[in-house]
């Protein structure tokens, strides 16, 4: 391939600026990491931290959770919003307990098979929970990725969404690929924002294409009206 070769500079600074304290990074396995992509999925950190921490107090494993009730499953969710999340991740739990004898699969089809798991949460849990090769593109490294190649069109649209997905997979590496993944997330939360990015700490800063015109804030592009 002829792009540039980023996951390395990603990496360096995810070793000295990542978040590696979080929760879901301690005691890592396949429920904790999708548990707590379900609650990222739509909901900032800082706010998921003690409801992640309040989850896994009183449901532990997979077969926890599938033998809970749908009300005790609710209430653990009370606050965090978007409770189809919370009806699919219990459906979810059932399931992988009667088809996959509790084990969660290990590839991005596999996991895309279950409710509420999209492409890239599969390929989180991937690369998060089993150290194997897989892309993620939430709205955050949509953000990063968006800016670094100057990808116009907004990400709603299914051919730019494609070109993201095309240069998210060829940019993921095959080595430390969960602290790729992290660092990737991280980095559109923490530099990389929305609104105000900090260019002058990003480790993308000498070829992002945005940065070079300065057209940061146009990407990526809005929903046309
Ligand atoms: N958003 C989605 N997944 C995340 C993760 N693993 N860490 C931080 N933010 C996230």
């Amino acid at each position: 391939r002829d792009s540039i070769n980023i996951s390395k500079r990603v990496l360096q600074w995810f070793d000295h600026s990542g978040r590696k304290d979080l929760p879901w990074q301690q005691a890592i396995n396949p429920y904790r990491v999708w548990v707590s992509e379900i609650m990222l999925q739509q909901t900032q950190v800082s706010t998921v931290i003690p409801y992640f921490q309040r989850f896994m107090e009183e449901l532990p494993t997979v077969e926890a959770l599938a033998a809970a009730s749908e009300d005790q499953v609710l209430h653990l969710w009370t606050g965090l919003g978007y409770y189809s999340r919370a009806r699919n991740l219990h459906k979810t739990a059932q399931l992988v307990c009667a088809e996959h004898q509790g084990e969660f699969p290990n590839t991005v089809a596999g996991l895309s098979e279950l409710p509420g798991i999209g492409r890239s949460t599969a390929g989180a849990i991937v690369s998060i929970a089993f150290q194997l090769p897989a892309a993620i593109l939430d709205g955050n490294v949509k953000r990063v990725l968006a800016r670094f190649h100057a990808i116009e069109g907004w990400p709603g649209q299914t051919a730019v969404l494609k070109n993201l997905w095309q240069v998210a997979e060829a940019h993921a590496p095959r080595q430390r690929v969960a602290d790729y993944s992290q660092a990737m997330m991280d980095l559109g939360a923490t530099l990389c924002t929305r609104s105000k990015p900090a260019c002058a700490l990003c480790p993308l800063k000498k070829d992002c294409i945005a940065h070079a015109d300065g057209t940061e804030l146009q990407f990526p592009g809005k929903k046309p009206k």
